[in-house]
Order: structure tokens, then C-alpha cells, then sequence
């Protein structure tokens, strides 16, 4: 395993990510992670990029037991300052700041860092630069711009790198790490995803023990599905799958998740209609955040009270909660100010753990969604739900814009239903990030047949995204949109019109509530 000490650079956690796509394992930790407190050796560590500076008084430093390992260490960026700061303080800020593309130039073409990376373009992106060589480094690559782009203590195997290798920017950069991981620390290239599974199962049932009962929500997405299926089969029967209907799921939703978790998959699932206590709670409210803590609050309501009626058999009590965290809801909430780690939940679970006092297990916190849609694949999961879009946990409550009423979720989902059936025969699902039906609260007039029609509007959004911070609108072709349109209209009792939304995000946001 190697150990990557996180100093809070947005591309920390792209490190793991390259080194598993060559098997490797690594773990990250945040930078004040102290060696002693470690359970495992390294084979080797990794100081990642940071946005302070070394020489700053409060700036962030690593635990000097990491070059009493005996293993070797890259100084990525920050890590590499903090390489020439420990070794005679040789940093200093920049002129200006180094932003966006360079030109590699290896000095060396012996150091087993640059194995096959010569005159590749490499990633900058620094402020303060080294003014001189750290003691006992020598310089094995410079840049455009850098004299010091790649350095290296030869006997000590420590390396320091200027640029950022993990982005894909940087052209050779994976060849980079891969170098360091495999050739320079020789780790072993054993990680799988089935090896994942096999060893994510022991862990789970060691954790839970013989007897201990589990519960969890299922929302009918990816996630929650991988999850519940990871804990069946680890614990059987002994796993308890919730699913809340909230009354604003979409078309069909509930009996499509029982179908699927229940026959298909083994899952020992309760569905739950509480339709008729989210939608008079709803009542009358029509701002989007009032929506949201109303379904987030009333969720965690009808939970626990589904969660109480299960009793594990020996008489006592359910001991742990399932949650289908990621990764990058973990490493975006570990901050290196102070020790403890604090994740962040979803407000929903956090409720829960508090009142329930439950003891949190979160099978999937080591991985990437595509990671865990592959998992998905392997353990069976159909291929239409292991590749379905992202659904809000608000749902349709905030795709009917203002009151939120049974018949203007009829009309939306059904829209929506239309639309997304459409996009499915056109074979276009797959290349969409997210796309649905918006139920508008204005009336505009129409004609059908010989009829005068006044009624709404629906507004329909496709996104493509790689994380959902930004997004650009879908370029249906025409015809497509005029299909949709045409359905909607003749078949939703109550629209009148269809638009498609060609507002990017920003300004726009993917949801219009
Ligand atoms: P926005 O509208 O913020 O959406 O651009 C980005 C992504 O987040 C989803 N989203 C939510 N998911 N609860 C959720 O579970 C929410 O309140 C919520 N609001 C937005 C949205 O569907 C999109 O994938």
C-alpha cells in the first residue's frame, strides 16, 4: 500500500485514483496523519499538492517519521517545497504564479523516475518555486520555467516533482507514477475489483460480527443498490433494506425497486408508502428549500419509525447503518486542520446515526462511481441500474415548480416518463449525465383539434457533466425534440407546451429548483 498525505490540493485525491488504475492500492490520509498512529507499513508515500505555503507559520507539515521508514517518498508541488523546506528551507515565492502547460526536459536519463517520460508536456500549477537545490539533491528534470522541475536524493530515494503528474494534463504523467509505485517502490500490482469484493465481504462480516443486525435506505439508485447488495452478500437476511416512498418518486418507481432488489438481486427489502405524510406536509409550500428540509425531515421521520418495527430475533437491537458514501464525499471533508477526520453526511443519515445510535459502515468509501458501477456489474446488478442517471433525494417536489400537489406530480412524472423512454429508443441514455421533466405553475394557451386549450408547461433538461459542478445542455438533434414534444402534449392530459432548456451551468444550476 502507499501512503498518500494529503496537503489539500483539489487534484489529491486523482493520485489514489492513477495508481489503482494500475492495481496498485493507496490510501490517503490528511498530512497531519502521524506515522506512529498508522496500523500498516508504507511501501512507500506520497506528499500531494497544497494551497499554502511552506514557509507560511501556520503552513501544514509532515510527520518527520515518514523518512525514518526507510521507503521512498515524492514530493508532488507542495510536497516538494516541503522536501527543500525540510532540507534547507530553499522556497520562496514565485514572481508569478505557473500556471497551465510546460515542457519536460529529463537532466537524467538514468533516474528511474523518467523511465519513457522525456520532452512530454507536464502540468504547473505553483506559486512559490524552489530557489536552490535542496541538501544532497541533485536536479534530474527542468522545465520552460523551471529549473527545478524534477529533483532527486539518489541514495535516500526521495524524489520531488514541480508539476502535477496524476492530472491528465500532464501527457506521461501515469507512466510517472507508475514508475515511482511499481519500479522505485516495487508495490504489488494485486488490486481488483474482485479482490475488492472478496476482501470488502470479510471486512464487513468481522466488523458486524456473528449475531449484529444492519439497516439501511435504499433510494433505487446506484449507489445504495451496490451497497445493499455488498452487505447481502456478506450478511444475508441479517441486512434490512428500506425504501421510503415519498410520494415523489418517479413513474412506477417503487414497485420497479421492489421488483428489481427483492426478486432480482436477494435483498431483504421493506418498501414503505408514505406518499400521503410527505404530500400533506407539503402542503401549500412552494420554495425549493423549505421542500427539501420538509422530504429531508419527514424521511427521517417515517425511517426510524419503519426501522423500530424491525426487531433483530435475539430481542436486542439493530447496531449498524449502512451508507453508500464515496470517495469524494470522504476526501472532500478531510481537512488537515485538525486531526479527526469528519465526513460528511448526507443530513438525512446524520439525523439517523444521532438518534438511533447506530454505528456507521460504509462499504463503498474507498471508491470512485465508476469504480462502483464496475462493482455493480460484478455482483450482478443489471446493466439498465447500474447506469442509471443521478435522481435527487427531493425528487419530483423540486421538478414541480411552486405547490407540490398529486396531480401536478401525475402530470410531471408522466412527462418525464414520456421523455425518458423517448431518449432510451433514440440510444442516446448513455451519452446524457442527467435528464428529466420540469412541470411549470404557468398556463399557456394552445389549440387541439377545434379546441381552445389553456394549460401548462413543461421544461425539459438533458445535461452532459463529468461531476455535476458544470454542465452543458444536450444538443438533441430536432427531430428528437419534436417527437417528445409531440407525445407529451398528446398524451399528458393538462400540458399545453414543451420547451427545452439550453441554459448551461453556471448560471443555471442542473435542477430548476
Ligand atoms: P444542481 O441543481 O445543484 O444539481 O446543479 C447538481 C446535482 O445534484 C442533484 N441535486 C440533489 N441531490 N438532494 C440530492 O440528493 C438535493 O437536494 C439535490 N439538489 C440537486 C441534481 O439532481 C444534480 O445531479
Amino acid at each position: 500500500t502507499i501512503l498518500v498525505l494529503d496537503f489539500g490540493s483539489q487534484y489529491s485525491h486523482l493520485i489514489t485514483r492513477r495508481l489503482r488504475e494500475f492495481n496498485i492500492y493507496a490510501e490517503m490520509l490528511p498530512c497531519t496523519q502521524k506515522i506512529k498512529d498508522l496500523s500498516w507499513k508504507p511501501t512507500g508515500v506520497i506528499l500531494s499538492g497544497g494551497p499554502y505555503s511552506v514557509y507560511a507559520e501556520d503552513a501544514p507539515h509532515v510527520d518527520p517519521e515518514v523518512f525514518n521508514l526507510d521507503v521512498p517518498v515524492l514530493g508532488i508541488c507542495y510536497g516538494m517545497q516541503e522536501l527543500a523546506w525540510l532540507n534547507g528551507k530553499a522556497v520562496a515565492r514565485g514572481e508569478k504564479r505557473e500556471y497551465g502547460p510546460s515542457t519536460l526536459n529529463v537532466i537524467d536519463k538514468e533516474c528511474p523516475l523518467f523511465k519513457n517520460v522525456d520532452h512530454s508536456t507536464v502540468w504547473m500549477s505553483h506559486g512559490d518555486k524552489l530557489v536552490g537545490l535542496p541538501n544532497g539533491f541533485k536536479v534530474v528534470a527542468t522545465s520552460d520555467n523551471s529549473p527545478y522541475c524534477g529533483i532527486a536524493h539518489e541514495s535516500k530515494q526521495i524524489y520531488g516533482l514541480q508539476f502535477h503528474p496524476e492530472v491528465t494534463h500532464s501527457a506521461k504523467g501515469k507512466d510517472l507514477l507508475k514508475n515511482f509505485a511499481v519500479d522505485i517502490c516495487k508495490a504489488t500490482q494485486n488490486w481488483t475489483m474482485e479482490n475488492f469484493i472478496d476482501t470488502e465481504i470479510k471486512r464487513i462480516r468481522t466488523l458486524v460480527g456473528p449475531t449484529a443486525e444492519v439497516i439501511g435506505a435504499v433510494s433505487g439508485g446506484v449507489d445504495s443498490t451496490v451497497a445493499a447488495k455488498l452487505m447481502t452478500e456478506a450478511i444475508g437476511d441479517r441486512f434490512h433494506a428500506i425504501m421510503v416512498d415519498n410520494g415523489v418518486l418517479r413513474l412506477n418507481e417503487a414497485e420497479n425497486v421492489k421488483k428489481n432488489l427483492v426478486a432480482g438481486l436477494g435483498i431483504n427489502l421493506t418498501v414503505v408508502d408514505a406518499s400521503d405524510e410527505f404530500l400533506d406536509k407539503l402542503k401549500g409550500v412552494t420554495d425549493p428549500e423549505k421542500k427539501r428540509k420538509i422530504i429531508g425531515n419527514t424521511f427521517i421521520h417515517v425511517f426510524e419509525r419503519e426501522a423500530d418495527k424491525i426487531k433483530p430475533k435475539d430481542g436486542t437491537e439493530i447496531e449498524f447503518l449502512l451508507q453508500g458514501t464515496l470517495y469524494p464525499d470522504v476526501i472532500e471533508s478531510i481537512s488537515f486542520k485538525g486531526p479527526s477526520q469528519t465526513i460528511k453526511t448526507h443530513h438525512n443519515v446524520g439525523g439517523l446515526l444521532e438518534n438511533m445510535k447506530l454505528k456507521l459502515i460504509e462499504p463503498l468509501r474507498e471508491l470512485f462511481k465508476d469504480e462502483v458501477r464496475h462493482l455493480g456489474e460484478l455482483l450482478g446488478i443489471p446493466h439498465d441500474l447500474v447506469w442509471r442517471h443521478p435522481f435527487p433525494g427531493p425528487g419530483i417536489a423540486i421538478r414541480v415548480l411552486g405547490e407540490v400537489t398529486r396531480e401536478q406530480v401525475a402530470i410531471a412524472r408522466k412527462a418525464d416518463y414520456i421523455y425518458i423512454e423517448e431518449i432510451r429508443k433514440a440510444g442516446l441514455y448513455g451519452q446524457i449525465s442527467q435528464a428529466f421533466a420540469c412541470l411549470l405553475p404557468v398556463k399557456s394557451v394552445g389549440v387541439m383539434g377545434d379546441q381552445r386549450t389553456y394549460d401548462q408547461v413543461i421544461a425539459l433538461r438533458a445535461i452532459e457533466t463529468t461531476d455535476f459542478m458544470t454542465a452543458d445542455w444536450f444538443p438533441f438533434p430536432h427531430e428528437f425534440l419534436k417527437k417528445v414534444a409531440a407525445r407529451i402534449v398528446n398524451e399528458v392530459d393538462g400540458v399545453a407546451r414543451v420547451t427545452y432548456d439550453i441554459t448551461s451551468k453556471p448560471p443555471a444550476t442542473v435542477e430548476w429548483e
